[in-house]
């Protein structure tokens, strides 16, 4: 068969996906390096809230990217994220993008992230062509310090930039409630509020006490989050919320990322349920801590159809 008529005749290869939202359980801001970021120490864990990606592909001779999402996001993430995926492949065709947002955005729930890990992740298996975890990490760093972690999901450590992982042991799928207070904060912004009051003598007790929790990874223990006092300066009525959550009988109650989401870890669903009946002024979610195994579990289901012998999830060929 010529080229051009294979071409034609390819067929749009497509898939529905689910990009889970993230909460850190822990993290801390320790200083400001050369290239302008923090290092950090952080515990990241996926939870069950989605948002929803529709991607589909058809060989073509050049390449177009088109992405359609409920909100009308300017420069969304995933359309950069297909891009990326698509040059570092050699590949050419047309990538439509469908998202449907769930997750509240500037909330501190990695939603853009784990949109755009999700179309590293899709992309290589409609197209056909590995991209192998090594490469696939280095362009999820490019796109974002959250993205490499959607690449794994479950329970990491997040060390430098938050882009450096290390998987943590799985955990219970405790339940919890998810509290979005609708206030939008920028996380640039907040660093350079907390950045000046980075000291080098509150450094190693952070360090110390950071690494006490990671050699103990209890499923519902109380972290620290160090964005929450610059934070709920500016927004005093996100305290109030984390207490009215820790009176709701949350065994762990705090904000995460740079906020302005809160999440709180209960015992069983029932304390759930009492939870979100005594918060129903605001706008809450219902969610479960996602371990690896279903995380991946997930995305193997999704993208069984597509995969014909090759590994999933993707692994570095230097990885032997
Ligand atoms: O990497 P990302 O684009 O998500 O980061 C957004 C902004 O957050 C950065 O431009 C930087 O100001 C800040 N940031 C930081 N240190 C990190 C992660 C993010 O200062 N470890």
């Amino acid at each position: 068969m010529s080229r051009a008529l294979e071409v034609r005749l390819a067929p749009t290869r497509q898939v529905r996906v689910r990009a889970m939202a993230k909460v850190n359980l822990d993290l801390r801001v320790l200083a400001k390096r050369p290239d302008g970021y923090h290092d950090l120490r952080t515990i990241f864990q996926t939870i069950s809230l989605a948002d929803s990606l529709d991607i589909a592909y058809t060989p073509g001779r050049q390449t177009d990217i088109e992405a359609e999402d409920s909100l009308n996001i300017p420069d969304n993430l995933v359309v950069r994220a297909a891009r990326l995926a698509m040059e570092a492949m050699g590949a050419r065709g047309r990538v439509e993008l469908r998202l449907v947002k769930r997750i509240p955005m500037g909330a501190g729930l990695g939603g853009g992230s784990s949109d755009a890990a999700a179309v590293l992740l899709a992309l290589p298996v409609l197209v056909g062509r590995t991209l192998d975890a090594a490469r696939m990490r280095e362009l999820a760093e490019q796109l974002g310090s959250d993205v490499p972690f959607f690449l794994l999901g479950g329970q990491a450590v997040g060390i430098g930039r938050g882009s450096e992982l290390f998987p943590l042991p799985d955990q219970p799928a405790c339940p919890g409630v998810l509290v979005a207070p609708g206030i939008h904060v920028s996380t640039p912004e907040a660093y350079r509020r907390l950045s000046p009051r980075l000291t080098s003598e509150s450094l190693q007790n952070k360090i110390v006490s950071f690494q006490s929790r990671t050699w103990e990874p209890v499923s519902g223990v109380a972290g620290a989050n160090d964005f929450e006092e610059v934070v709920f300066e500016q927004h005093p009525e996100l305290a109030i919320l984390k207490k009215r959550l820790v009176v709701a009988g949350a065994s762990t109650a705090m904000m995460t990322g740079s906020g302005s989401a809160l999440f709180g870890l209960f015992h069983n669903r029932d304390e759930v349920t009492r939870a979100i009946a005594s918060l129903r002024e605001e706008k809450t979610f219902r969610i479960s801590l996602v371990n690896r195994v279903r995380y991946r579990a997930m995305w193997w289901q999704a993208l069984k159809q597509h995969i014909d012998g090759r590994v999933w999830p993707p692994r570095s060929r230097y990885l032997r």
